[in-house]
């Protein structure tokens, strides 16, 4: 279709073949992506995707560690282009981190993939197999790092809403420390010239964040007034190493979202969260399900932009070939 197809290769040019994070990404090489990403929001909503685009392509789902919607989303975006898209989950207890890594990625080499989407609990894990195989790799996801999809689907996500981007005031409210999203988020927003607050107990939100470009606060009181976007984390208790935080409950009191702080952001301020989330530990169930949350459409971005990644890729992968 030629609208999902006009121009591509000048976004990722051949010499940048992955997408391994947003950090020192350019403004000028956001908005093509999102801009392609939106056609093809429209293009899911009527069905007619260009399942031709990808015809003969191979896209290989590696995922080290659980998901339920990127792995589904990616899966679902190389199909409706027309890849032939596999899923392979490897479990956590069998992964010797560097030797396996090595040996699977030259097992994909060996099979001639195109893209490969990886998700790996150690941060660096994709671009090491980027060093190593000749598909495109894309990160989705990893350790504390990285997962780029996820800071441009919310980007979409909120230029979709608020109409812009540029000048918007953006907390990012709970486990900040730990979260890949925060950080990929952190730096496509503070490069779009947003201003960035992240707000949570010193314990997740360090002031050591500050050199990121962001503010620090510790009171959600302080950290919600007057923004136009909250973003809320999940607890990722599986990359704490102690008790860095009190007991759900408490937690919930101290940074939970619920009606009394949201009324501190801007009126119609948008709520989101990437998922998985946890009703009534950093969110109360009933401001997820409000018309001010756009998690569910979050959702849908998330294929939107999954096949602009897809397509622009395997555009300069092309061109790197010729
Ligand atoms: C996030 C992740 O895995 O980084 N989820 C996602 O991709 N939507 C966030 C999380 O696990 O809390």
């Amino acid at each position: 279709m030629a609208e999902g197809q006009s121009g591509g290769s000048r976004f990722f040019g051949p010499s940048d073949r992955h997408l391994l994070g947003i950090q020192g990404m350019h403004p000028s090489r956001i908005e093509p992506i999102l801009d392609l990403a939106e056609s093809y929001v429209l293009m899911n909503r009527s069905r007619k995707t260009p399942r031709d685009l990808l015809r003969g392509r191979t896209i290989i789902n590696l995922f080290f560690e659980d998901s339920t919607r990127t792995r589904t989303s990616f899966e679902l975006a190389g199909k409706r282009l027309g890849a032939d898209v596999v899923n392979m989950s490897v479990a956590q207890s069998s992964v010797n981190k560097g030797e396996t890594l090595l040996d699977t990625a030259a097992t994909l080499n060996a099979m001639r993939t195109d893209l490969l989407v990886v998700r790996h609990a150690q941060s660096g894990a994709p671009a090491l197999l980027a060093q190593k195989v000749d598909a495109s790799v894309i990160n989705a996801g990893d350790g504390t790092h990285e997962h780029p999809t996820q800071a441009l689907l919310d980007a979409l996500t909120i230029r979709r809403h608020l109409g812009r981007i540029e000048g918007l005031t953006v907390a990012i409210c709970g486990d900040v420390a730990h979260s890949r999203v925060a950080r990929s988020n952190i730096h496509l927003l503070t490069s779009m010239a947003c201003r960035v607050r992240v707000v949570g107990p010193p314990t997740l939100v360090p002031r050591s964040l500050a050199s990121l470009g962001v503010e620090v606060h510790h009171r959600m009181e302080d950290g919600l007034r007057d923004v136009d976007v909250v973003m809320m984390l999940r607890l990722q208790r599986e990359r704490m190493s102690g008790g860095l935080v009190p007991s759900a409950r408490e937690y919930f009191r101290f940074y939970g979202l619920d009606r009394r702080r949201l009324e501190l952001a801007k009126p119609g301020a948008l709520v989101m969260h990437p998922g998985p989330m946890n009703r009534g530990v950093e969110i109360d169930s009933q401001i997820a399900d409000s018309d001010q949350s756009v998690i569910r459409e979050q959702v849908e971005m998330g294929v939107a932009v999954r096949m602009a990644v897809l397509d622009l890729l395997s555009r300069s992968k092309r061109s790197s070939r010729s």
